[in-house]
């Protein structure tokens, strides 16, 4: 991707944030893009919800926040984190979709809206349609709340730790009684 100048959020960006982790994960997270504390670090989910986000992974589900991968539909942070514009998504997408070629995991979790929509290629309501499987490139991925939803809406860490387990299960990982 290199110094990156395929679209206008480059004019605005400290650091390209291009993602993290294993490249042998069985499991791959998606958000939507960088937010400050990522742009300043060129690292994904390091602010309020890139904690809340490890706390998932690690205390939740078990599993190293090494040991995954995350990624985000967009590389460069939006000014003031608005939405990211078709023409942005789509000159970014491709190189999410090469990252996930590459990993190849066993399955996909898509944080919030946006990355369900990219990754289903469709619209998408998260209040109706997360934690329902659909497939991307023939790979699972289960559609669930964006940490920064879940810091607005702290109820709706119920409903996550319920896709968390279907993503375990799939994993042939040992489910807890609770997150
Ligand atoms: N939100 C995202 O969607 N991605 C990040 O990397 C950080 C916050």
């Amino acid at each position: 991707i290199g110094d990156c100048t395929r679209c206008k959020l480059c004019r605005g960006r400290k650091k390209l944030v291009f993602g993290e982790g294993s490249s042998k994960a069985r499991l791959v997270f998606v958000g939507e893009a960088p937010g400050r504390e990522e742009d300043i670090e060129g690292k994904p989910f390091v602010g309020e919800a890139g904690k809340l986000l490890t706390k998932i992974i690690e205390s939740g589900m078990g599993i190293g926040r090494k040991d995954v991968y995350i990624g985000n539909v967009i590389k460069c942070r939006p000014p003031n984190n608005r939405d990211p514009e078709k023409n942005e998504i789509e000159t970014c997408l491709p190189f999410l979709e090469e990252q996930i070629r590459i990993i190849n995991p066993e399955v996909i979790c898509a944080l919030g809206r946006i990355a369900a929509q990219e990754l289903s290629g469709r619209d998408f309501h998260m209040t109706k349609e997360r934690g329902q499987w659909f497939s991307y490139l023939d790979i699972p991925v289960m559609p669930t709340f964006h940490p920064a939803y879940l810091l607005r809406n702290p109820s709706a860490k119920r409903q996550v730790w319920e896709d968390d387990k279907k993503i375990m299960k799939h994993l042939g990982l040992e489910v807890k009684s609770n997150g």
